[in-house]
């Protein structure tokens, strides 16, 4: 008997097949009995008639409890009262495992419960919904840069020195030197850059963030693009046009699983470009008139960042930071060099920051006193001052975090639930 999976089952109607799951969950009614089964890429419901109580399929029935392993055979049939559209009429039952007391019942846990068995809580539906739509949104990645010619570059991991400040470093011994996990790859790719023009890394970034909040983890996904030659209005064009792809991929594709979380997807489906764009000058006196306490020169917390967001229905621009609380590679405005040639996406419905980036200083001098300005020693960042050496060149790009963007579009409150295994603050386990 074929094994087909159970997204595929369509093509399957009418026929018989194998099924390789687990029991999600069972019920019966009269001479019927209900198994629902899924097999990690759906449910579906298999059942039993019979008219013999002593029918041996209703023994093993009997026997399976929530989540055992079990496989399945049984005729494909169209039933429009099914969800989905499928159900199987099971013929064969081969048991595989019998779960004893499945931790996870379909009741109510705490989450500190259910993060203790995050190992196991990856079966639950909502759970399932929320990693199928991040596995769209990096294939969208993936597909946007490949396919407008950007070059992939792994950057590296395991680093000589900081990017986003030295205050949340993670640090580990390298042989006999220290070394830091990648905050970002950004340094490196203005390297590729100068090499291949057009350049993303994605991958893991590590931030020792000691605040405990909603939308930080210490271990995230970073896709990171630069673009030689290109200024800041290039870079939010390039932001602008990534986000509106990811959202029409993951809405069209993801329909179902948007459906499960029950998200009300009309206000994400209203975007359009251009994004509403505001100047840190402009935003500080909206922020107080809202009522935040926010002075000149402070830089956004979360309650900024939702007030603003409130403002708009659409993702906010916001640009032109004091370069006092920005990093030390960002390029000066021409007229107000107090200003830092910088923008920060701000996602809709106060989900915060999606993406930060900017022009980055190509200028050798400057580079070489902002360094000193953020006692940054100059021995480890000689190569990154190479690149102001070597036929330097204006560039910009920007890190989109694939968590932080998976939340918005789930409508999720905790960044927790949008990698299979978060590494929080006070969380390393499983
Ligand atoms: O604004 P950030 O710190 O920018 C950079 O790292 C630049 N070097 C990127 C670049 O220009 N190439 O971080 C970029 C994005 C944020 O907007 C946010 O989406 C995400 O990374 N991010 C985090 N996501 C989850 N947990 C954290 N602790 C995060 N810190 C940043």
């Amino acid at each position: 008997m074929k094994w087909v999976y159970i997204e595929d089952i369509a093509a399957s109607k009418d026929q018989d097949v194998e099924i390789r799951g687990w029991v999600y969950n069972t019920r019966s009614s009269g001479r019927i009995r209900f198994i629902l089964l899924r097999d990690g890429t759906g449910h579906l419901q298999a059942t039993i008639f019979s008219e013999d109580e002593n029918n041996p399929l209703f023994k093993i029935f009997d026997s399976l409890t929530q989540e055992s392993s079990v496989i399945v055979r049984g005729r494909v049939r169209e039933d429009k009262r099914a969800s989905g559209g499928y159900e199987l009429g099971v013929s064969e039952i081969e048991v595989l495992q019998i779960a004893k007391d499945y931790p996870i019942t379909l009741k109510e846990h705490s989450t500190p419960f259910l993060m203790e068995h995050r190992h196991l809580w990856l079966r639950s539906r909502k759970q399932h919904a929320v990693l199928q739509v991040r596995a769209e949104v990096v294939k969208a990645i993936r597909s946007f840069f490949d396919d407008r010619g950007f070059r992939l570059m792994d950057t590296p991991i395991l680093t000589p020195s900081a990017c986003e400040g030295t205050t949340t470093l993670f640090e580990t011994k390298y042989f006999d030197q220290m070394a830091y996990l990648s905050q970002s790859g950004q340094l490196y790719n203005e390297a590729t850059a100068a090499a291949f023009g057009k350049v993303y890394c994605f991958g893991p970034a590590f931030r020792a963030e000691k605040s405990k909040t909603r939308r930080h983890l210490i271990e995230f996904w970073m896709v990171e693009p630069e673009v030689a030659f290109a200024d800041l209005e290039d870079t939010i064009d390039l932001g602008q046009d990534l986000v509106l792809f990811i959202l029409d991929r993951v809405l069209h594709k993801r329909k179902n699983d948007l459906e499960e979380l029950e998200r009300d997807t009309s206000r994400l489906e209203a975007i359009v470009k251009p994004f509403p764009r505001l100047t840190y000058d402009d935003a500080v006196p909206r922020l107080q008139e809202k009522g935040s306490e926010i002075q000149y020169g402070d830089d956004f917390g979360a309650p900024e960042e939702a007030i603003i967001s409130e403002l708009y229905s659409h993702p906010v621009c916001v640009t032109h930071f004091p370069s006092k609380i920005k990093a030390f590679y960002m390029q000066p405005d021409a007229q107000r060099p107090d200003l830092a040639l910088g923008v920060d996406f701000l996602a809709s419905e106060g989900y915060g920051e999606i993406i930060g980036g900017g022009q980055r200083i190509h200028d050798l001098d400057l580079l070489e006193r902002r360094l000193k300005e953020h006692n940054l020693p100059p021995e480890a960042y000689q190569w990154y001052i190479d690149l102001r050496k070597y036929g330097s060149f204006p560039h910009s790009g920007f890190g989109l975090g694939v968590e932080r963007v998976v939340s918005w579009i789930c409508g999720i409150k905790h960044i927790r639930e949008t990698i299979p295994f978060p590494r929080l603050l006070y969380r390393i386990y499983p």
